[in-house]
């Protein structure tokens, strides 16, 4: 052998030594989510992709200012995926600049199209509908339509949050894109007109109403009933649901308004082969289904069952008007809320 021939042969056994000696290292590594979901309700999703995957995850969680706290960290943000809810929101951190696309075929593959940004920036992971409750009392009808909602028959009857509120906001731009601008402003007036209060509180909020008597109907998503009814931690909370029904709205021009929560891939992700192994584990069967479960939203991928409580409210057909195109009337259904007074509540 000659000495080159050695010597390189040497080199290449190093090589191959350092190269398999520091593959147990990144094989075990980590990944940093920035989350605006409670960590409670990603916790099960993480421990399984731990287990899977060897991977740790660390979550820093808050309920707002993620997207600009990794736009003012720049390069040296540590965070590698950001989690959150609403279309909005997520392409709202698109905007912002602090994501990169992903382009993976097990996430094209699981994730239908029309719950991923067409450029790869986000993707939605679970879908939630934007339903009326109903009193199981005074409410008879099982059935009902967005444009029933401005009907004079529920004068003083409806009770929602915050016309402004970003849940709020997303149905009535789906309004918009459906019946343009003008249609959609008169229905909104109608809808103040039927409000029993001024708009206030969140969501359960208006179960609560319902329960106590003050108002018939409220806009809520679907979920909220599954966490109420399964609250342990203020079962009052279980009573306030029992005494209202889910409805699933339709409109004229097609289903139920629903919206997503997601994930993002930051754009300076410092684990990016570990983030996007992470988004793949969330888009999975089983990822999906443990989701569903803890949360008592919809999985997006397709065949993956919702949880039994949440079947158990019927089966409804989602509005199929794109996500992004509904996102796009956003600031008009805020201008609109504005406009009619939304939230100083019916006119006397
Ligand atoms: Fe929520």
């Amino acid at each position: 052998m000659s000495t080159l021939a050695g010597r390189l042969a040497t080199a290449a056994a190093g090589l191959l030594t350092a190269t398999a000696f520091a593959l147990p290292a990144s094989a075990a590594g980590e990944v940093n989510i920035y989350s605006y979901r409670q960590p409670e309700l990603i916790q099960p999703l993480l421990d399984g992709f731990t287990e899977k995957t060897g991977i740790k995850t660390n979550v820093i969680f808050a309920d707002k200012g993620l997207a600009q706290r990794m736009q003012a960290e720049g390069e040296n943000s540590p965070a590698d995926v950001l989690m959150t809810v609403d279309v909005g929101r997520l392409d709202g951190a698109k905007a912002l600049g602090v994501t990169q696309p992903v382009n993976s075929e097990i996430i094209n593959g699981n994730i239908p199209a029309e719950f991923r940004d067409p450029e790869g920036h986000w993707f939605g992971l679970t879908t939630r509908a934007r339903v009326v409750y109903a009193s199981r009392e005074r409410v008879e009808q099982n059935a009902i339509t967005y444009e029933e909602l401005a009907d004079p028959k529920w004068k003083g009857r409806i009770c929602t949050r915050s016309g402004q509120h970003p849940y709020n906001i997303g149905l009535f731009a789906s309004v918009v894109a459906h019946k343009g601008e003008k249609a959609a402003e008169e229905w909104l007036a109608g809808l103040r007109d039927n409000l029993a209060r001024k708009p206030a509180g969140n969501d359960r909020g208006q179960v609560q109403g319902i329960y106590s008597g003050e108002c018939d109907i409220g806009l809520g998503n679907n979920y909220y009933m599954g966490k109420m009814l399964t609250n342990e931690k203020e079962p009052e909370q279980k009573e306030w649901a029992n005494s209202a029904k889910i409805l699933f709205p339709t409109s004229a021009e097609g289903g139920t308004h629903v919206n997503i929560s997601g994930v993002v891939m930051a754009k300076y992700a410092p684990n990016r082969e570990e983030a996007l192994k992470l988004m793949e584990y969330l888009s999975s069967a089983e990822a999906q289904q443990i989701y569903a479960e803890a949360n008592f939203e919809y999985p997006v991928k397709p065949g993956v069952e919702a949880s039994e409580l949440v079947r158990s409210w019927g089966s409804f057909t989602p509005d199929d008007l794109p996500l992004t195109e509904i996102f796009a009337h956003r600031k008009t259904a805020s201008e609109l809320v504005d406009r009619v007074g939304y939230d100083d509540g019916p006119a006397s």
